[in-house]
């Protein structure tokens, strides 16, 4: 059995048999990771391999076509796609967050001058 950390659901930690895929353990285990699709389409599964990240399968061309080289040389991978050999922890962004609430740098500031 391999371990799976679920960074950004408080560390939860489960165990799965080897070579299983990633979102699937999610899945079963309430890992928390968002999906819709399940087949490499929709990105909603994006997720950052943190630690163990050699114990990940190769990227799939459905990955290279939803994320950047810079997303891929980070560790990120769809979680759909991606079957995991050893013990990992996997962060992602949280659906909130990534609806676009977390932008608020670009957001105009208050002190705009009065007119
Ligand atoms: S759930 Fe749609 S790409 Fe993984």
């Amino acid at each position: 059995m391999i371990q799976i950390t679920f960074l950004t659901n408080q560390g939860k930690t489960v165990s799965a048999p080897a070579d299983s895929n990633l979102l699937r353990v999610s899945l079963r285990e309430q890992g928390g990771i968002p999906f819709k699709c399940g087949g490499g389409l929709c990105g909603t599964c994006k997720c950052r391999i943190e630690a163990g990240r050699e114990h990940t399968d190769t990227v799939k061309p459905k990955e290279k076509k939803l994320l950047t080289e810079d997303e891929l040389a980070g560790g990120f991978r769809l979680a759909c796609q991606t079957f995991i050999r050893g013990d990992i922890a996997v962060s992602w962004q949280p659906r909130e967050a990534a609806r676009g609430t977390a932008n608020t740098a670009a957001a105009p500031s208050e002190c705009s001058p009065s007119l």
